[in-house]
């Protein structure tokens, strides 16, 4: 049966489904300004015409005046008489040319490979397979591997993930009683970089090489000694080396199936001391009765159909099921903690 609504609520209900259905055109504008530099060229040289932008971008003013109008309306630019647009606190946090930002993150979410699946996703249902890999015939990471761009695009985006969220963890989860830390898919190692610098113990970096190929410049960079973070390159499932007594892993095991996961933390049991921690930083999916909203506007069940869509296997789950596939390996749940971003805590240790 259906329900009637009240002449004003069906006016909220349209409200609220008109924004979803635009929710496309925003990112898309979006991803336009940054991926052309608009957003590095209004932080550098403030308010420009629409001509003067169309120029510097090789693109044609009229199209581009109504992409800009629109981000103008959604307070991304400020429009000025006579067609000019100013850079806002919004577009200045979008800019690509001075470090990770948040603006890596849009173009990785939004790049033409990662649209490309959403055209296949209804398919991608119906036989099981991963849409991007459909879209793209190869994974997420091989793509990233095989495209400069795209694989500089991703490890900037993650860079900004951990910035993004790595000090609100830090506020609430002690890494101090630890010797060694060890970050497993650990990428740029912008996490292990304020691991070791907070609490001064040694850490290990483990991802695979190309992302570690420009990991030391990474940790120089921020300030880390060569010899405090040791940099491995190797894949989690043939082995994890020894050496840590905690192994921290920040969005990695979401990137797996259940098979995949136990696989992992079974390697790193075998890598740890018998009083060694697994510290897992997730969001995580709320149950039925938690807020659907981290702190940090970010929707755990939401972002979770991404990942879902481009990355293999990829599963982002509630705290509960972590804690299944963690007992099923021989560990306990010790500690959960939520932070200020989308970031928990939940710290696992080896049942005598
Ligand atoms: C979703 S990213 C998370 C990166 C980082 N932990 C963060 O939060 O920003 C997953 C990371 O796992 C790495 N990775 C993928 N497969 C791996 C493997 N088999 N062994 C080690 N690292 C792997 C990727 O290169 C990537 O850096």
């Amino acid at each position: 049966m259906t329900a009637t609504l009240t002449p004003e609520a069906s006016a909220i209900a349209k409200r609220q489904l008109f924004d979803l259905i635009f929710a496309f055109i925003k990112s898309q504008c979006l991803y336009t300004v940054i991926h052309l530099g608009i957003a590095n060229l209004l932080h550098d040289e403030g308010a420009l015409s629409v001509e003067q932008i169309a120029e510097k971008t090789n693109t044609k003013p009229a199209r581009l005046y109504v992409i800009l109008r629109a981000l103008a309306h959604l307070n991304v630019l400020q429009e000025q008489p006579g067609q000019v647009f100013a850079p806002t606190e919004l577009s200045n946090l979008l800019i690509t040319h001075q470090g990770a930002s948040i603006g890596h993150f849009a173009m990785h979410l939004l790049e033409p490979a990662q649209w490309a699946s959403w055209n296949v996703l209804q398919e991608a249902l119906a036989t099981g397979e991963v849409p991007f890999e459909r879209a793209n015939g190869e994974t997420v990471y091989d793509y990233c591997q095989n495209h400069d761009w795209s694989g500089d695009v991703f490890i900037n985006a993650m860079s900004f993930l951990t910035e993004h969220t790595v000090d609100s963890v830090l506020d609430v989860y002690d890494f101090s009683p630890f010797k060694t830390v060890m970050d497993v898919g650990g990428g740029q190692g912008g996490l292990i970089a304020r691991v070791v610098k907070k609490t001064g113990c040694k850490g290990i970096l483990l991802d695979v090489p190309y992302v570690l190929e420009t990991a030391p410049a990474y940790l120089q960079q921020q300030g880390v000694a060569a010899d405090t973070v040791k940099i491995i390159s190797g894949d989690v499932f043939e082995s994890v080396p020894e050496g840590a007594d905690a192994i921290v892993m920040k969005y990695f095991l979401s990137a797996w199936d259940d098979e995949n996961a136990l696989k992992i933390i079974n390697n790193c049991k075998k890598a740890l001391p018998p009083h060694g921690k697994i510290i897992l930083l997730q969001a995580f999916i709320p149950d039925l009765d938690e807020p659907k909203v981290a702190p940090d506007g970010i929707m755990p069940g939401v972002f979770a159909v991404q990942i879902s869509v481009a990355v293999p296997g990829g599963e982002w789950r509630t705290r509960k099921h972590f804690q299944a596939l963690f007992e099923q390996c021989g560990f306990v749940l010790e500690k959960s903690v939520d932070s200020s971003t989308n970031l928990s805590a939940m710290e696992f240790g080896i049942r005598p």
